[in-house]
């Protein structure tokens, strides 16, 4: 997509970190911009500084977890602005911890928001997205979604899922004559958001047993190390630039961060050669 002026873009999680930031970055480009949350506070937020920047913005609560809430999302933005362009599945959580120390309420939890959020957007404005004169479809993995790490475990399964779904879609729109649909997956590394404190909108019915000992320890040290990590993160709205670019140049892989690059070849060199994966020094989790 050449032309985002007056286009119609939608951005899940757009209330905070790298959403808001596309929902900005999209609105200086002349999008209209739909700002799907399910925190409140936050969205109306990114609805005020859009407006206050001029932008034509629809703010809607949303739960990616939920098929019927993403499809009143869908539904919403098609009666406010009749037609739908530009879809960014962004909305995402995690936290850290060895596998040994999960509970299967953490893997729901992560994998609910961070993979079948995906899903959700892909199934309920696909049909949108091929109605409209041309489109783009854009899923926030992480470099997470390329190499696995130790300590991320439900976060890593649920970014290789995204990754693998986003590149299914786009072989599938590469074969498709009427295909008017362009794929990105944004595969960043560490950026300076509020992600460390996504417990905020865990809801009560999955919310872990508190960790204890050395469980609880482990889990702190990590969690403590991330955030040292987000604090000097990626801006935003850099990763936000990279994203609206690959939109704009029908490209696929979006790697904001360039450092891991090598990282990825290092792993997908083990799998070339069938030895056992190592991690390199520097990479996450390494
Ligand atoms: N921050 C990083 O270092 C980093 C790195 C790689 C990938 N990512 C990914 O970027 C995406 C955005 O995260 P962020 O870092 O900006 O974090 P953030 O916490 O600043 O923003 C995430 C937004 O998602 C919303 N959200 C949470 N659960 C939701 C739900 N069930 N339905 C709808 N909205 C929900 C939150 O309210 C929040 O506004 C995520 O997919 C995350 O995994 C982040």
């Amino acid at each position: 997509m050449k032309q985002l002026e007056g286009r119609v873009a939608v951005v899940t999680g757009g209330g905070s970190g790298i959403g808001r930031a596309l929902a900005q970055g999209y609105g200086a480009e002349g999008c209209h911009v739909v700002v799907a949350d399910v925190q409140d506070d936050a969205r109306d937020e990114t609805i005020a500084l859009l407006e206050a920047d001029g932008v034509t913005a629809l703010g809607v609560k949303t739960d990616v977890t939920d098929t019927d809430s993403v499809e009143a999302l869908a539904a919403a933005t098609i009666e406010r602005f009749g037609e739908v362009h530009i879809v960014c599945n962004n909305a995402g959580v995690g936290g850290g911890g060895l596998i040994k120390d999960q509970q299967l309420v953490d893997w729901k939890w992560v994998i609910d928001v961070s993979l079948w959020g995906v899903i959700h957007g892909v199934h309920h404005f696909l049909p949108h997205l091929r109605a409209a004169d041309e489109a783009h479809i854009m899923s926030t993995a992480s470099v997470a979604g390329l190499t696995a790490g130790p300590g991320l475990g439900p976060y890593n399964a649920a970014k290789y899922g995204v990754v693998a779904i986003m590149e299914t879609l786009h072989h599938e729109m590469e074969r498709d004559d009427d295909c008017n649909v362009g794929v990105s997956v944004l595969c960043p590394g560490v950026v300076n958001t509020n992600i460390i404190t996504a417990q905020r909108n865990r809801p009560d019915h999955l919310k872990r047993a508190k960790k204890t000992g050395a469980a609880g320890k482990d889990a702190k040290k990590f969690n403590n190390a991330i955030a040292a990590a987000l604090a000097n993160g990626m801006d935003p709205s850099d990763v936000a630039a990279c994203v609206i670019d690959a939109n704009k140049n029908s490209q696929f892989w979006v790697l904001s961060h360039p450092e891991h690059l090598d990282d990825i070849v290092h792993r997908n060199e083990s799998l070339h050669t069938a030895t056992n994966p190592t991690l390199r020094d520097g990479s996450i989790g390494g």
